[in-house]
């Protein structure tokens, strides 16, 4: 029998499932999303479970969702992932210990946080072995509303993961790095509405994480202010929408684009954070997923201020689609997909 994970997304706008086949060819076979409602999720935090939970279980029934066994994922301004060195001590005094040893790199107590870690690696400092570590820290508190949220739809979670990782999963060029003349890691990059979640990796391990706190919504209240117009005026005009009455398109357009790039000077910097601080390091892909990427002239904007090849991140394909959508349906929900398809793709912890 074909076995099938659920990825769930809980983002700023909507709540978001994928089940997705394992096996050698895997596809999204199911997938919906549940609008939610301002300041039930905010900055990617969740503010009001009960008001998830209650999201989620109408995505259930939209869906069709068989299995109550759900993968998760965070990724938000209490999630830190950092490289860390430190004296190497064998695996499991490091697993016991880990939490005295990465305090001073944490911007949060220990105790207060849920940690993690992948070994990068070894190597010799002053005649010490020392160890390098991509260290995960996320606040407890924060994870808790997260799993709250999904035990409120009688939902089990099973999995929880950075939403990171499951980009990188799910988009991800495993050969990225691989071939010597090309060489170059890929950075993939989420814009939501409230949090751009950006990470670089190559051949599928991550080498560096930044989660902005910024995103979609920055345009629209730009639009807004700027504009004198209401949020929800500035959102269907930041869409293309006709409002009647509403300011010349070239003025809406101006706007748009002139917040737009600062948010991918933002973007840039922090790429080039990455370059500057690892050896050697060099990005030679971008791609692009999330609600926020849709954005008219967005791309073309990174396209210019970014000097390598940067791309829509393709889910379909990576995965194959068993959804029964027309064309233009299956690549609008495309972006906004990526998250939950990558939280279901087997690899992350559990
Ligand atoms: N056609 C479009 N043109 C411009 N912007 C769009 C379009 N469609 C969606 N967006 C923007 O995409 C953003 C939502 O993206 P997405 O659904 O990926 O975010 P989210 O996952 O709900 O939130 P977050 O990841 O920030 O927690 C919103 O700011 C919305 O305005
Ligand atoms: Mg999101």
């Amino acid at each position: 029998m074909a076995r099938a994970r659920v990825g769930l997304d809980i983002g700023s706008t909507a709540v978001r499932a994928a089940e997705v086949s394992t096996g050698e060819s895997p596809a999204v076979i199911r997938a919906a999303q549940v609008a939610l409602p301002p300041g039930v999720v905010e900055n990617g935090e969740v503010r009001d479970p009960a008001r998830v939970s209650e999201a989620i279980r109408e995505l259930w029934q939209r869906g069709g969702f068989k299995s109550k066994q759900v993968w998760m994922g965070v990724g938000n301004q209490r999630v830190v992932v950092r490289e860390v060195a430190l004296p190497w001590v064998p695996e499991k005094e490091l697993r016991q210990t880990i939490g005295i040893q990465v305090q001073e790199f944490i911007p949060m107590a220990a105790d207060d946080a849920v940690l993690d870690y992948d070994v990068l690696g070894e190597f010799e400092q002053d005649g010490r072995r020392m160890v390098r570590l991509l260290l995960v820290a996320a606040q407890k508190a924060m994870v808790n509303l997260v799993v709250q949220a999904a035990i409120g739809a009688k939902l089990q979670p099973v999995g929880l993961d950075l939403v990171p990782f499951a980009l990188v999963r799910a988009v991800g060029d495993a050969g990225a790095g691989m071939s010597l003349e090309d060489s170059g890691d890929e950075a993939i990059i989420d814009v939501g509405a409230h949090v751009t979640n950006i990470v670089v990796h190559a051949h599928g391990t991550t080498r560096f994480v930044r989660i902005l706190p910024s995103g979609g919504r920055d345009i629209t209240l730009a639009l807004s202010h700027g504009l004198g117009i209401e949020d929800d005026i500035a959102e269907r005009l930041k869409r293309g929408e006709e409002v009647e009455g509403a300011p010349p398109k070239e003025e809406v357009r101006r706007v748009a684009m002139q917040r737009a790039g600062s948010f991918v000077d933002e973007i840039r910097s922090s790429l080039e954070f990455y370059t500057a601080q690892a050896q050697g390091a060099r990005i030679a892909k971008v791609l692009i997923t999330g609600g926020g990427s849709k954005l008219e002239g967005f791309i073309d904007l990174l396209r210019e201020r970014i000097p390598v090849t940067v791309d829509p991140g393709g889910l379909f394909e990576h995965l194959r689609s068993n959804l029964q959508l027309s064309p233009e349906a299956l690549s609008e929900a495309e972006p906004v997909l990526v998250v939950a398809s990558g939280l279901a793709i087997a690899g992350g912890n559990t």
